[in-house]
């Protein structure tokens, strides 16, 4: 199947009342992982690239590993994502390479880490709107600031200081004409997220609600939504690592937030661990081994069975079933409902 647009990933989720996760991708063995993963639990994916991802294989690998993906798992729906797009140059570039979809994030500054101000924000994302939906390439824009620069990617702020602001939210969706917004509820990148198990007053997850009832047609992101499992944690400890005692977001929020409009959910960290978790087992058990297959075979196993896990909890297991809508066909569905905020 040819790669469709995230917007009708996620107009079927929300048909069906799922989420889909959005799992990045650094390399050729995380993408046959996620594809593993949806080939065994019939699940539509996105699979995202940051700039950094992009920057890591090249543009023309990534895409070419992306379109082998297509052929070898014709009946899976793929989107695939500019995640974190620090500029309208990042997203046109993304678009002109072949992503059915994009996030400008103009929540900060080019930089990636400055938090930017509202009307900012709103002319970057109209911007790339414009230029997107001409193409029938879907736009997901973020509002708030997540917390902790641990990635690379986010403000150096108290993410509860940055929480998205409900009314603002109606503003930025009319404004932009954006098809998914990333909400900012207390969640950071990377493995540290909390310092204990998250209570509602760090993971506001009733701001989603709050935001769900005032915008209920449009789809809400959750990044920063690894569950960090403490077993992961605890093997790449026992092999040799060393990662302080943290807390993620855990899968029942998750859940929580899909019953109220989120049909995004982005994670990383999860499958960084499992993969580190198994390269450190192998190296640690066997210190003669220097095939890279005895090592990266276990990684690429470990991260599918992450992925496999998530796409359960999520709903999307068993959602793949539909016909791709052709991308000149979206922007022929935005040109009949162009944004006249
Ligand atoms: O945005 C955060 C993702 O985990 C990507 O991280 O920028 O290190 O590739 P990265
Ligand atoms: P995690 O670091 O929680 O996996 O979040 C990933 C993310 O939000 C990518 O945009
Ligand atoms: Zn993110």
């Amino acid at each position: 199947m040819a790669m469709v647009s995230m917007r009708q990933l996620l107009d079927e989720a929300a048909k069906g009342g799922y989420g889909v996760g959005a799992f990045n991708v650094n390399n050729m063995e995380q993408i046959q992982a996620i594809m593993e993963a949806a080939r065994e639990t019939k699940s539509p994916v996105i699979v995202q690239a940051s700039r950094g991802a992009r920057g890591y294989t090249n543009d023309r690998f990534l895409y070419h590993l992306m379109l082998a993906a297509t052929e070898l798992y014709p009946e899976i729906p793929i989107a695939l994502h500019q995640d974190h797009g620090n500029s309208p140059e990042t997203c046109i570039s993304a678009i002109e390479m072949g992503f059915t979809s994009v996030m400008m994030d103009g929540s900060l500054m080019p930089d990636g880490k400055t938090p930017a101000d509202f009307e900012y924000n709103v002319r970057v994302t109209r911007e790339v709107v414009e230029i997107a939906h001409a193409r029938g390439v879907t736009v997901e824009g973020e509002l708030g600031c997540l917390g902790g620069i641990e990635d690379g990617h986010g403000a150096d702020v108290d993410a509860l200081a940055h929480l998205t602001d409900p009314d603002e939210a109606v503003e930025f969706v009319e404004r932009t004409g954006i098809d998914a917004l990333a909400v900012a509820i207390g969640t950071s990148h990377g493995a540290y997220k909390f310092t204990k198990k998250p209570t509602g007053e760090v993971l506001v997850m009733s701001r989603i609600e709050e935001i769900n009832r005032k915008l209920p047609n449009t789809h809400l992101v959750m990044h920063g939504s690894s569950s960090v499992p403490k077993e992961l944690i605890d093997m790449i400890n026992k092999y040799g690592g060393k990662i302080k005692e943290t807390y993620g977001v855990p899968v029942e929020e998750i859940q929580r937030g899909i019953r109220h409009g989120v049909r995004k959910i982005n994670v990383d960290t999860d499958n960084r661990l499992a993969m580190t978790a198994a390269v450190r087992k192998v190296l640690f058990e066997k210190p003669e081994e220097f095939d890279l297959r005895g090592y990266m075979k276990p990684a690429r196993e470990a991260m599918k069975e992450v992925v496999k896990a998530r796409m359960i909890s999520f709903g999307q297991a068993g959602n793949a079933g539909y016909a791709p809508i052709p991308l000149e066909q979206m922007a022929q569905k935005y040109r009949e409902q162009p944004v006249t905020a």
